[in-house]
């Protein structure tokens, strides 16, 4: 017997004519939530992440198709500015939690995915679809997961440029998913790694530009090159959608902030403040592996651009979309307790996450000032087109 979809969902379905807060549409800062892959992917990263994790706890297929139905409708109003129900409800709770009225759109994209336990629930029989590159990450070293921030069978991604639209869209995305998926973890990020031609490339929490080596989503050769899923590892269901790996990794700020800066510069190979590499002067400057000073390598064999550039991993890359996250004070090193939650989208996890990160784990300079704590992926399907929904495909 299926738990049900929440109020809030069959009312959106059912009333959309009971909205009634004033439409942004048309303003600036609408990223389109329909279209042939999912939002916020190929976007280019906006300044704050809203992240939240489900268990789908409805044992009925018909209430998973009815969540992603009313979580498409919900994102595509959302995208809009436009609240996702009725907020002036009398004696009734509101339906829009009411808390991004008058913000606008503030460019928020939506993201869904599936992630491996929700194929393995016998209920929805749908063992047969799970795509081969959804797998379980493997044991990495120095790995210190706690499961209670790890996994879930459904991941919503709200990016957006406010924090209070970011936060309103998975608040009331969740509350429209209930009591069919209930919360298992969420975390709030700001920073954003740069990943677009457009933008500067910001700073991370330990002080280095990030995302100077991304892949830049205006690269529609390497977008299609490295991901978007297409047949034969992906099924027809998933082509054109793309696999999201997150690590949540805590930065040791204790031991970093004490490192002097050329060892600092050494861990990553590249040049604090310029973010130039250590064998250039400017930021967009090539690395050079191979550069020798006195006999030793410039860029050292255990920093961390060298063993993650594609040279070192079979030409293979990945699209980061991470973001910084705080969470009070460590008070074992009176030093903040935060790091980056790693997010990065591609075609193949097996062929890409999996052996960078492994090579990464094994020998990478920055593993003595991090740690990672949270690990999911998910299975991000294509996009929807109006009147359809995201993972539609899933039913056949
Ligand atoms: C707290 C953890 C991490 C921090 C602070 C961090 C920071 C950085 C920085 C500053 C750069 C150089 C600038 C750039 O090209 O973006 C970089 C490059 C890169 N990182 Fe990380 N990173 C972290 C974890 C990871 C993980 C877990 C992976 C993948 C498994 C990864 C993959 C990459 C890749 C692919 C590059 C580009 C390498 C190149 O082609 O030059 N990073 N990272």
């Amino acid at each position: 017997v299926g738990a049900g979809v929440g109020a809030g969902a069959n009312e959106l379905l059912s009333a959309p004519g009971g909205i009634s807060a004033p439409s942004v549409a048309g303003a600036s800062g609408i990223v389109d939530f329909f279209g042939g892959h999912q939002a916020g992917i190929a976007t280019p990263t906006q300044e704050c992440l809203q992240f939240a994790a489900l268990d789908f706890v409805s044992e009925s297929p018909e209430d998973l198709r009815a969540v992603l139905r009313a979580w498409s409708s919900a994102a595509a109003l959302l995208s809009r500015g436009e609240p996702v129900g009725p907020l002036q409800t009398g004696d009734g709770a509101p339906v829009d939690t009411g808390e991004s009225v008058g913000l606008g759109p503030s460019s928020v994209t939506v993201t869904f995915g599936f992630g491996r336990s929700l194929f393995a629930k016998p209920s929805l029989n749908l063992s047969a679809a799970c795509p081969e590159p959804l797998v379980k990450l493997p044991a990495f070293t120095g790995d210190a997961l706690n499961p209670e921030i790890c996994d879930g069978d459904l991941g919503i991604q709200v990016c957006a440029d406010d924090p209070q639209v970011a936060f309103h869209a998975v608040h009331d995305l969740v509350r429209l998913a209930s009591p069919a998926a209930v919360p298992r973890w969420a975390l709030s990020g700001f920073g954003r790694t740069a990943n677009s031609k457009s933008q500067e490339t910001p700073r991370n929490l330990m002080g280095f530009k990030d995302g100077t080596e991304n892949i830049m989503v205006e690269d529609e050769g390497a977008l299609d090159r490295f991901v978007w899923a297409v047949a034969p590892s992906s099924p027809a269901w998933m082509s054109g959608g793309s696999y999201m790996v997150l690590r949540r990794i805590m930065i040791l700020f204790g031991v970093w902030d004490s490192t002097g800066l050329d060892d600092q510069e050494r861990t990553f190979g590249r040049h604090k403040l310029s973010g130039a590499p250590l064998t250039g002067t400017a930021e967009r400057d090539a690395l050079d592996l191979t550069a020798r000073s006195g006999g030793e390598l410039v860029i050292p064999a255990n920093a961390h651009v060298r063993l993650a550039s594609p040279d070192y991993n079979a030409g293979q890359r990945i699209l980061r979309r991470g973001y910084s996250f705080l969470d009070g004070v460590d008070q074992t090193t009176a030093a903040p307790s935060g790091g980056l939650m790693f997010i990065c989208f591609q075609h193949d996890p097996r062929g890409q996450f999996i052996p960078i990160q492994r090579r990464l784990s094994e020998n990478d300079a920055l593993s003595r000032h991090t740690q990672h704590v949270g690990s999911a992926v998910f299975a991000c399907p294509p996009g929807a087109s109006p009147g359809g929904f995201v993972g539609e495909g899933l039913f056949g």
